[in-house]
């Protein structure tokens, strides 16, 4: 690829004919490199050389629009919300599959189509049976041109600009050797979010105080019947792609070509869980090895398919009614068991909401002892007439939070009680209040000690200002002890304070006053994630950041400034709007900043202060790790690099610096501590 194009400088281009030839270098790169990230699993840039380039070609897109394009990677973020989805007609109907759960069961399919096919053995293509939604998307000229939901088979939902978000699926066909795509190809796959996506947009949910998806396929069907594209392109949905419906000029032989074929054209196909098998002996021994290996994958299956290989075989045996007689679906067990439904705890979440918990007896399902399970709230207890002392079905899925499926009515015995969500908040006895349709309680007291403890949580994790060693359970150490009230006063903590507490010893009362100090340089996007803005998660912070140069620009931002964003739809917007609309809001950043936050936006171009330096670390670092080094200087527009040369204007060395400090002296290049690089961005931004 062209290593020139992570550095351009966009404000130098300034004619159309120039920034065309730029524009078309850039798009040609990233799609290179999506295909190597989402579909070869084998990315050879680091994230951020992409951002860079994607970055680029943003501003220069912005600056010559006659020149976007629909199909432009930058294009992959979100489009306007609607009002109603559109209808989509399938050319050629979306069948199921039938589904079989007995090995006996496989071993007539093989005997039919064997005896259908008149052969002694039949190839099968055995792929995994991925827990998502079957999806139809129609390339014309090797462009994306509509998705669809499966709907009733004949006719789907279009879910075109959502699809679009989906990284895994190329906006353009890629080509592979001299022969063109084909003019219309149709392929069907599934869209799924992998468990960690889901356990982590779960996370955020109820951070945010909002309802929590029940499993990873219900928060895929979820984002993907979205109005407001930005909220889908904020959820981590993907692609396995596993057939074609047209593939105009093309005729496959097999599913095996196809799946190989589908993969040079930058579709994405599973074909390293896939196998080619041949008798019962090899496909059963395929559904027992994905059965085992079901807790391992980093998405949810619920079987495995088994497809005639051979696409003439396929033909002559032709379909059912409904579906198909070369395929079947062979589904694992499912993981459910019974246990007694204890009691039922409520939890209190950062905005407010009242979320009730079951309580389980102890049972075991699939491996994993469960004791806990979501039941959302009063709405799906009422529904499904869950009582506290009911033997309940439950089921796990995956890493899934368990679901309590329904009660087992039958043998009721009289004593079980209903549950109501209670009239006062557990934690600071206040009001609360269900909405109407009972799927809603909230504690009505903004300084319920209970939400406090959780926001600060939100403001202290990862994603937000990062505080190592502030957990939850040191968050309501500091709470009770009354060493904290807030997030203001997480500033305001002193070693002395800390030092009598229990479990605080001398050292690690400094750590946590360093790590909250740490906190004050991190940038503008992680604080507006911080601040637990409803419906505000880390992409969209980002994309405000990239939109808005201070935090002051954004709390006076209108809602028409913010859904004139591409990326920003109207909810989204009202949140925003509403949030620094609250007088405590916009008081409570102002006093934060006093106490010292940065809140440094680096992606204004302004902010690139270490344009054309070099910085190369060695040794050990105290406060960042090397990733995080470099990052910073990347951020500021600098290069890190790993051996010194003439060409390095700073070497920033540790405990332990070798060599390349040796070289650094003998170069006569200026050589900074830890301490003394993060002074110098500092003053340098
Ligand atoms: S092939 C005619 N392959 O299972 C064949 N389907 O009822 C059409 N599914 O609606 C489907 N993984 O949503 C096929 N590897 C796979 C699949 C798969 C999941 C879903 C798909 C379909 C349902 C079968």
């Amino acid at each position: 690829m062209d290593r020139h194009l992570v550095s351009i400088d966009v404000d130098r281009i300034d004619t159309e004919e120039k920034a065309e030839e730029v524009i078309n270098k850039l798009r040609e790169s990233i799609e290179y490199h999506n295909y190597r990230y989402y579909v070869l699993d084998d990315p050879i840039i680091s994230d951020s050389e992409y951002d860079s380039m994607l970055i680029a070609l943003r501003k220069l897109e912005e600056k010559y629009p006659s020149l976007l394009s629909p199909t432009s990677p930058t294009q992959q973020i979100g489009g306007e919300p609607r009002d109603s989805m559109g209808l989509v007609q399938h050319p050629i109907p979306m069948v199921s599959l039938k589904t079989i759960y007995e090995a006996e069961e496989v071993r007539k399919f093989d005997q039919t189509c064997r005896e259908e096919l008149e052969l002694e053995s039949v190839e099968y293509v055995a792929e995994l049976k991925y827990d998502g939604l079957a999806v139809e998307i129609v390339y014309n000229d090797g462009k994306l041109s509509v998705a669809s939901t499966r709907g009733d088979g004949t006719t789907g939902e279009d879910i075109t600009a959502n699809v679009k978000t989906i990284r895994e699926v190329p906006l353009k066909i890629k080509q592979f050797s001299k022969i063109l795509p084909p003019s219309q190809l149709v392929v069907r796959g599934e869209v799924y979010m992998s468990i960690d996506g889901f356990n982590k947009l779960n996370e955020s949910r109820e951070s945010e105080g909002l309802t929590l998806f029940a499993n990873p396929r219900n928060a895929a069907a979820g984002a993907l019947r979205q109005l407001d594209p930005t909220v889908t392109a904020e959820r981590p949905l993907q692609i396995f792609v596993y057939a074609v419906a047209i593939a105009e000029g093309y005729s496959f032989k097999t599913q095996w070509e196809i799946l190989e074929t589908l993969r040079k054209w930058g579709l994405k196909t599973n074909i390293e869980m896939s196998r080619k098998c041949t008798g019962i002996d090899e496909l059963l021994a395929y559904h027992e090895e994905m059965e085992q290996k079901r807790d391992e994958l980093p998405y949810e299956i619920d079987g495995v398919v088994f497809k005639v290989n051979n696409l003439e075989q396929q033909e002559k045996l032709g379909m059912r009614s409904r579906d198909p007689r070369w395929a079947v679906a062979f589904k694992f067990k499912p993981r459910q068991g019974t246990t007694v439904l204890e009691d039922i705890i409520v939890q209190i979440g950062r905005t407010g909401k009242l979320t009730p918990v079951a309580v389980l007896k102890p049972v075991h399902i699939g491996g994993i002892e469960v004791t806990r399970a979501s039941l959302h709230n009063q709405s799906e207890i009422d529904r499904k007439d869950i009582r506290i002392g009911d033997t309940v079905l439950v089921e796990r899925a995956g890493d899934v939070i368990p679901q309590v499926v329904k009660p087992i009515k039958d043998i009721r015995e009289g004593h079980e009680k209903k549950f109501r969500m209670p009239k006062k908040c557990p934690s600071c006895n206040s009001p609360t209040h269900t909405s109407e349709d009972k799927k809603l309680t909230r504690c009505l007291n903004i300084d319920c000690p209970a939400q406090l403890r959780r926001s600060i949580g939100h403001f202290a994790s990862k994603m937000g200002m990062d505080i190592e060693g502030l957990g939850p359970k040191r968050i309501n150490q500091l709470l009770d002890a009354g060493v904290i009230d807030g997030f203001l006063s997480l500033y305001e903590i002193s070693v002395d304070d800390l030092v009598d507490l229990e479990r605080f010893g001398k050292s690690s009362a400094q750590n946590l006053v360093k790590q909250i100090e740490k906190s004050k340089d991190k940038t503008l996007d992680r604080f507006i994630f911080a601040l637990g803005i409803p419906l505000v998660g880390t992409q969209t912070a980002k994309i405000l950041t990239d939109n808005f140069e201070t935090i002051d620009d954004l709390m006076d931002a209108t809602k028409d400034q913010l859904t004139d964003i591409d990326l920003i739809g109207p909810e989204v917007a009202k949140s925003i709007v509403d949030f620094f609309g609250e007088k405590r809001n916009r008081n409570l950043i102002k006093m934060l900043r006093k106490k010292g936050l940065e809140l440094s936006n680096p992606k204004i171009s302004g902010d690139k202060k270490l344009d054309g330096l070099t910085f190369v670390f060695t040794g050990a670092l105290e406060t960042l790790t090397r990733s995080e080094a470099k990052e910073l200087v990347e951020i500021y527009g600098g290069k890190a690099t790993s051996s010194v040369s003439g060409n390095t204007d700073y070497v920033v060395a540790g405990p332990g610096a070798g060599s390349k400090l040796d070289m650094a002296k003998e170069l006569g290049i200026t050589i900074f501590s830890e301490e003394e690089f993060l002074r110098f961005l500092k003053s340098n931004t």
